[in-house]
């Protein structure tokens, strides 16, 4: 059946939970693409998901166990990403859909996806973190309501799919950079090859590094502090908008998967991450949103500061597309020149 096909289901035999309806838009199976200036690094695309992020993978499974449950109802908080994912899901399995996003901080791209998908939308004042914090609040009074955030751990059973197609492309990297806002994904991943672990398939599991914005870097300044756990932050800012977040929920998880792994984590600057979303396309052709060129950046900024070898295997996650937020990409330098159709040769010649 189409659940035998490639992308996410094809491993529903290792994805926990009992779904009497599986709802799916064929996400997963994204490609790993080598890159051009770095013999051993990997780009995870995640954008070429049907939303254009990695929350689809949690979303089919979150979404299927919401409709196996008898849930009519369902509702996330987000930066942006995780409602577009929601939005579509609901919409495909005929649920209502309510998104919490913190009003003026989510990119343009993901606003009108959750406009189009049909989602309704609430605003709150403030970060991801009020967002986060009225969600709980709604499903804890209104059990009807079935909360997609990843503390629901259907969400990283989807997401750790990523570790087996990363397995399946190039057996097990030394390093895994990942993203990290509210946190669920760096575990979910390291979850996955875990799981290979315990299963027998492969014999270790790779390094895994984190990398947050400097303005909303709660994880990375405990790492870099030597501490238990994170200082929240309670005004978080950066460009990358989708992981501004100051109070990450998985912030244990997290800490766990990156301890266990003999990984680390690092901030990078937003300068850097509007950098590296540059080079990342003008370079190797790749068009990944601010918070997921944070991934490249901090992978430059590692090799630059000789903390990561480059004849060690390293795999970064691409977790959402260019598109999603064009006021990033339109902040490039561009080259852009009114032409007289006539001269039009002229111009080129003389650029060239
Ligand atoms: N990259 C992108 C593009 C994201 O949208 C997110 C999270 C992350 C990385 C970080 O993943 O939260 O598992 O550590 N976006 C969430 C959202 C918060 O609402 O879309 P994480």
């Amino acid at each position: 059946s189409s659940l035998r096909g490639k992308g996410v289901w094809r491993y529903k035999d290792l994805i926990a939970g009992e779904y009497k309806r599986i709802v799916t838009l064929n996400e997963g199976n994204t490609p790993l693409i080598k890159s051009s200036n770095y013999e051993n690094a990997y780009f995870k695309f995640e954008g070429a998901n049907p939303t254009g992020s990695f929350k689809d993978r949690g979303m089919t499974v979150a979404i299927s166990s919401a409709v196996s449950l008898g849930y009519k109802v369902v509702v996330a908080a987000s930066t942006g990403n995780t409602a577009a994912s929601a939005a579509a899901y609901a919409s495909r399995a005929g649920l209502k859909s309510y998104i919490v996003l913190p009003k003026g901080k989510v990119a343009i791209g993901k606003l009108a996806q959750s406009i189009l998908y049909g989602a309704t939308i609430l605003e709150v004042d403030g970060s991801f973190d009020i967002a986060m914090s009225s969600v709980m609040k709604l499903y804890k009074e209104l059990k009807i309501v079935y909360p997609l955030n990843s503390f629901n751990p259907w969400r990283l059973e989807g997401q750790k799919t990523i570790a087996f197609e990363i397995y399946e492309d190039i057996g097990v990297p030394d390093n895994v950079i990942v993203p990290v806002g509210n946190a669920g994904n760096i575990y979910a991943i390291w979850k996955g090859f875990t799981e290979l672990k315990s299963a027998g398939i492969i014999d270790r599991t790779p390094r895994m590094i984190g990398v947050q914005a400097e303005g909303a870097s709660p994880i990375a300044r405990a790492f870099e502090k030597g501490l238990d756990k994170p200082e929240f932050v309670d005004t978080p800012e950066t460009v990358a908008t989708a992981i501004r977040i100051g109070k990450p929920v998985n912030w244990k998880k997290a800490i766990k998967a990156i301890k266990n792994s003999r990984g680390f984590a690092i901030s990078v600057s937003d300068n850097e991450i509007l950098d590296a979303q540059r080079q990342l396309a003008r370079r190797e052709g790749i068009g990944a949103e601010p918070a997921s060129a944070a991934a490249y950046a901090g992978f430059l900024k590692l090799v630059n500061e000789k903390r990561l070898d480059t004849n060690e295997k390293t795999v970064m996650i691409l977790t959402g597309h260019a598109l999603k937020d064009p006021e990033a990409m339109a902040k490039s330098e561009a080259k852009r020149i009114l032409v007289n159709p006539e001269h039009i040769d002229k111009v080129v010649l003389g650029e060239l």
